[in-house]
């Protein structure tokens, strides 16, 4: 005998399989646009050279995995960005160390942790994801790497960080007090004309750090996720509260149960502030923000402070925008 809730069951999803069939002449809604509109978001101000960097891959049809490259790859070189690449703070040993990942729409993935010397970390992640067996390589392995495969040893203290670094030791003190002046990661995720998503996130992490201290950033998951079927997501700030929610990855899964980007973003923001009052801790001196795109190409942004702001670009032009808050 059968049982009933198995004919029920049944019923159900035969009716279901009726419903996703299409009707003569009739189309399903699809879930991608048919022609996708391009887009590219970034974190901060200086997302907007990088996205108008990036475009120029994405306006030729070339993909997004392309486009966030060339894109973030500009933040790294400017000597004037302090947070990222060349340029950036050095831990409090003096030594410029670097953290950055790189993912496409198939979960392909690539991240380096604490290397040094090399200008372009980006390059060296998505090396690592196209050339090596591995997913990850750190510190003196992923400078071996680098140098294996073509990448130029270079010096990426600069004058102005050296000095800075030296000021700093006159004290020695570590507040790391996060925000745009002391911490800036660069983010990037874009959707290309053939409806697929990509991502990169790269940073010299935070200044004065402890050596050997590695942040959200090259982590998979937390400073940035991508999945194909749903969407893009990367992240900002004070690295070790977005490893604790595993940030990205979290945004990604809201979306999938049906939240907006912003909704989504802002979901994770207000579990990373859960956690702060769980352990009593302050969320004065930190801030945090994360960017998203569906595969729709709606995007949205959300922050735990003011003052967090990020870049979008598309067909109709280049635009920064203010993130909404949780605290003032
Ligand atoms: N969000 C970058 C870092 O904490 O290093």
């Amino acid at each position: 005998m059968v049982a009933r809730r198995t004919v029920i069951k049944t019923g159900a999803s035969a009716i279901l399989a009726w419903l996703a069939k299409p009707l003569d002449g009739w189309a399903l809604e699809p879930k991608v646009p048919a022609v996708p509109k391009p887009i590219i978001l970034s974190t901060w101000k200086f997302g907007l050279q990088a996205n108008e960097e990036a475009w120029k891959v994405i306006e030729k049809n070339g993909n997004s995995l392309d486009a966030v490259e060339q894109g973030v790859m500009l933040v790294e070189a400017d000597p004037n960005e302090r947070s990222v690449g060349y340029g950036g703070r050095p831990d409090r040993d003096g030594n410029v160390t670097l953290d950055a990942c790189i993912m496409d729409h198939n979960a392909n993935i690539g991240s380096v942790a604490c290397l040094q010397h090399i200008v372009h970390p980006i390059s060296v992640a998505r090396a690592i994801m196209e050339k090596s067996p591995h997913v990850m390589l750190v510190g003196d392995g992923a400078l071996k790497f680098a140098l294996e495969n073509g990448f130029k040893k270079e010096n990426l203290l600069t004058e102005a960080s050296e000095k800075e670094w030296r000021e700093w030791l006159k004290t020695s003190e570590y507040k790391p007090i996060v925000n745009i002046e002391n911490h800036d990661t660069i983010g990037m995720i874009a959707l290309d004309t053939k409806g697929n998503l990509a991502g990169a996130c790269t940073t010299s992490g935070m200044a004065f750090k402890l050596a050997g201290r590695v942040g959200d950033s090259p982590i998979i998951g937390a400073g940035l996720y991508v999945d194909g079927e749903v969407g893009a997501v990367t992240a900002t700030g004070h690295g070790e509260e977005v490893i604790r929610v595993v940030g990205a990855h979290l945004v990604i899964e809201m979306m999938r149960q049906g939240k907006t980007p912003k909704k989504a973003c802002k979901a994770a923001v207000e579990l990373i502030k859960r956690k702060f009052d769980l352990r009593q801790k302050q969320t004065k001196d930190t801030q945090i923000g994360f960017i998203a795109i569906n595969n729709l190409g709606e995007y949205g942004a959300f922050a735990l402070r003011k003052g967090f702001y990020y870049a979008v670009k598309d067909a109709t032009g280049n635009k920064l925008y203010k993130a909404d808050y949780l605290v003032k």
